[in-house]
């Protein structure tokens, strides 16, 4: 493995006249030339902690080191970062070239060697054909790309990327995603990437951090995040539709007494019509019926009450609204505790489920 870029050692943040910290005991690592999203809600302090790297935001305890120094008490400029944030502001009266190379005239980059960048980052991004133009006559995508294009001219140690499409729309986000995506594997950059958004974190992210509330909930690949959310938080984050969560207690073939399984959870896809064999039903009416072309999601409200369900059928359903059907689990249900942190599926209930 790589050694690490940036290591956030127990760090937390509290602003100024505020009561609670808002970033609360943050340890990760981002590895040499890794792309690390982070994702989490609106307001979960993901900007802070970038923000805290780049120097522009005072860490309250804790220790940040990046390429083994710590670099708490540095200038934002001595840290050998750049960062792209949410509300790019491009200079107006400046071209696209000129707004390139602003950041190595304040660094005093020779002429030539000015040059030579902003025509390297212009072919990456596909920037050459605009390099004469004002930030105006630019389309909102491509105004994005010089953005982008400013924070990478730069060659820093450690790139920090604040929703940095949250501007773009659905089709142009896909597209700068991939490009990023690309750009990052090009450079071997070392990459923090910022969203609100799970599907951009799962489909950009080598690694994913989710946040809640300050804290870290889980660190992990995509898929392991998916497969094996470490509570109730990713359960039901992580995942669109989102993760089924049934109360234990309304399960005909309840996990074993002794269990501590409070929350069953099931994942849309995982759910389907019951057949006599299985032991473990539940009954429920179609609620709503959404067709979308390659699947269609279908919404069930248990008779035994709590919260409506969600069902995935690929292609077309043959499910009319107010069917009654009764349900069963595709795969393993993934099981949490009373305080939600996830646990083993409980034997017990594992043996009951399997007899005919
Ligand atoms: N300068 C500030 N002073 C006081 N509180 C702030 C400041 N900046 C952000 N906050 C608060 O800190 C929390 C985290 O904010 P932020 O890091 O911007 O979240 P995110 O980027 O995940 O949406 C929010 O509750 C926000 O209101
Ligand atoms: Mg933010």
């Amino acid at each position: 493995m790589n050694p690490p870029s940036v290591e956030c050692l127990q760090l937390c943040k509290t602003y100024p006249g505020a009561e609670r910290p808002v970033i609360d005991d943050l340890s990760l690592q981002v590895q040499q030339g890794e792309l690390l999203v982070m994702v989490g809600p609106s307001g979960c302090g993901k900007s802070t902690v970038l923000r805290m790297i780049a120097g522009l935001e005072p860490i309250s305890a804790g220790e940040l080191r990046i390429n083994g120094r710590r670099v708490n008490e540095l200038e934002p400029k001595a840290r050998d970062v750049a960062m792209v944030f949410q509300d790019y502001a491009l200079y107006p009266h400046m071209s696209v070239r000129d707004n390139l190379a602003f950041p190595l005239k304040m660094r005093r980059v020779p002429a030539a060697e000015q040059a030579k960048k902003i025509a390297r980052v212009a072919e990456m991004l596909q920037l050459g054909e605009l390099l004469e133009r004002k930030p105006a006559q630019l389309s909102g995508g491509q105004r994005q790309r010089v953005a982008m294009g400013r924070a990478l001219i730069r060659e820093a140690s450690v790139f920090l990327l604040d929703e940095p499409l949250s501007n773009l729309d659905a089709k142009l986000r896909v597209q700068v995603r991939a490009e990023i995506a690309e750009l990052q594997r090009q450079l071997g950059a070392t990459m923090l990437y910022v969203t609100h958004d799970q599907t951009e974190a799962m489909t950009l992210g080598q690694r994913v951090a989710v946040f809640n509330q300050g804290r870290l909930q889980q660190i992990a690949s995509p898929r392991e995040l998916y497969d094996a959310p470490a509570n109730l938080f990713v359960a039901g984050f992580i995942g669109q539709p989102p993760m089924n969560l049934i109360p234990a207690s309304l399960l005909s073939a309840q996990p074993a007494a002794d269990s501590t399984c409070v929350w069953v959870g099931v994942r849309p896809e995982h759910l389907r019509i019951a057949t006599a064999h299985d032991a473990q039903q539940l009954h429920v009416s179609v609620d709503m019926v959404e067709f979308l072309g390659h699947e269609t999601l279908l919404y069930l409200q248990p008779d035994v009450g709590g919260a409506p369900l969600v069902m995935r059928q690929a292609g077309r359903s043959a499910l009319a609204l107010n069917a009654r059907i009764a349900l069963a689990f595709d795969s393993e249900p993934h099981c949490f505790d009373a305080e939600g942190s996830r646990i083993a599926y409980p034997l017990a209930a594992r043996s009951t489920e399997h007899l005919p």
